[in-house]
């Protein structure tokens, strides 16, 4: 393993982040809590530190919002977002007791027993999706299947028309890019201009599920109430449908993405799955380990404490990489192999834990497992069509995806 100079290290840059592994590994070693020279911002990769601080809310708040939304030095960007509604600490930025109240109005939605009842559902749309390109023996596996799977399954959930997928996804990658604060100046405009437009195009509908509600997501924000009995404002419902639609597509996509590279790469753990189906919740459990889309989340001290032994002041931020503590050895022998068997794979933490423990995570779990489960029965063969794969990721501190995937397979008969 290379190792770097940590004094030197820019954790962020987009080539650290393309690769992050072997500086996990080392940081993991070497500095478990590591300040980034010159900053306030401690990196932490071992998975029994990062569980101490996200357990642990009112040492370690998660009202980190002024970081994630930190506004532009341009203009142009600012008088953009001032057109659209103000952002408000909903979910994944507000801290207990208050987070409750909004977690409670959406818990219900995403109960593992509604879930269980949109199987059928999202097994017909992988299918639908499966079928229009079954025949060809090649397929940009991206854009036919792990992109729209997520959106069409939270579409209905929000009841958005299907047609809007489009739509749906420029808004979700705008608000992505937004949030792994590596965009240039130009795609902060682009993406301030689909923000605002996803505000008032979600600002329309609530409206419109005031006056006639329906059975969806967006009805029961609109019309269910707290504090004592008052609707949600705009911007409250916005952050959270936001939330909702971000969350809820892109790292699935991700994942699923991720997970056929993975099967690809590791031909015997296929060859697994492929003779005992029964191994798929636990290799979508592994998938998501080895994964680990949301790479990573802020916290803030609220006073002066320690972690490790490393004094953190009050006011510092702290990076807790998800994604290094799945791969922590301590936890998870040969920690970088893929093994569709593991025992432990569930005890990872790509959905986070405690308080803030991911909202989608049994929808995630569904969707991969349908979406593994389909794919291994209705083909076979499976290899990456030369040429035509970068294998590179999205510039993004926090969300780790594929730019492309495209790969050949035989019709299973
Ligand atoms: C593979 C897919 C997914 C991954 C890896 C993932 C990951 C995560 C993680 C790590 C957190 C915790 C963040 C923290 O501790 O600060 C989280 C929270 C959250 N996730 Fe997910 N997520 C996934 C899918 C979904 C889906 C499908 C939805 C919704 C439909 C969703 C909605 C949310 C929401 C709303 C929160 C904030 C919860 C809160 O603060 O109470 N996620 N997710």
């Amino acid at each position: 393993m290379s190792r770097v100079d940590l004094a030197e290290l820019d954790f962020f840059s987009p080539e650290v982040q393309e690769c992050p592994f072997s500086v996990y590994q080392q940081l993991q070693d070497e500095a478990p809590v590591w300040q980034m020279p010159g900053t306030n911002v401690f990196v932490v990769t071992r998975y029994n530190d990062i569980r101490e601080i996200i357990r642990d809310p009112a040492r370690f708040s998660s009202s980190f919002s002024a970081l994630l939304n930190a506004g532009s030095s341009n203009e142009d960007v600012t008088a953009i977002y001032e057109q659209g509604y103000e952002m408000v600490e909903t979910l994944l930025t507000q801290d207990p007791p208050r987070h409750r109240v909004y977690r409670n109005l959406v818990n219900k939605v995403f109960s593992n027993k509604r879930i269980e009842g949109m199987r059928g559902d999202i097994q017909a749309i992988a299918d639908q999706l499966i079928d229009e390109w079954i025949d060809d023996g090649e397929v940009d596996l991206l854009n036919r299947l792990c992109v729209p799977l997520p959106i069409y399954v939270i579409a209905d959930q929000l009841g958005v028309p299907r047609s809007e997928l489009a739509l749906l996804k420029k808004w979700s990658d705008a608000s992505t890019s937004r949030l792994g604060r590596l965009a240039d100046e130009e795609q902060q405009i682009q993406n301030a201009k689909d923000i605002v437009e996803f505000q008032h195009y979600f600002a329309d509908l609530i409206d419109r599920m005031r006056d006639q509600p329906e059975d969806n997501i967006i009805s029961d924000l609109a019309n269910n109430t707290i504090d004592e009995g008052r609707l949600l404002t705009k911007p409250e419902a916005l952050g959270m449908i936001q939330q909702i639609l971000v969350a809820g597509n892109e790292t699935s996509t991700n994942a699923i993405a991720g997970g056929v590279v993975l099967l690809i790469e590791n031909l015997e753990e296929q060859a697994k799955l492929r003779a005992n189906p029964d191994l798929i919740p636990t290799a979508v459990e592994e998938i998501l380990r080895l994964e680990t889309p949301t790479s990573g989340m802020w916290r803030r001290a609220t006073e002066d404490t320690e972690i490790d032994g490393v004094a953190i002041p009050e006011g510092s931020f702290l990076m807790v990489r998800f994604a290094a503590g799945n791969r922590d050895e301590s936890v998870f022998p040969c920690a970088g192999a893929m093994q569709v068997d593991r025992e432990n794979a569930d005890n990872h933490m790509a959905f986070g834990q405690g308080t803030h423990f991911c909202l989608g995570a049994q929808l995630a779990r569904t969707e991969l497992q349908i979406a593994m489960t389909t794919l291994l029965r209705r083909t076979d063969n499976w290899a990456l069509v030369e040429g035509k794969n970068s294998l590179k990721h999205h510039p993004n501190v926090l969300l780790r995806g594929l730019m492309d995937l495209h790969i050949s397979f035989d019709k299973v008969a």
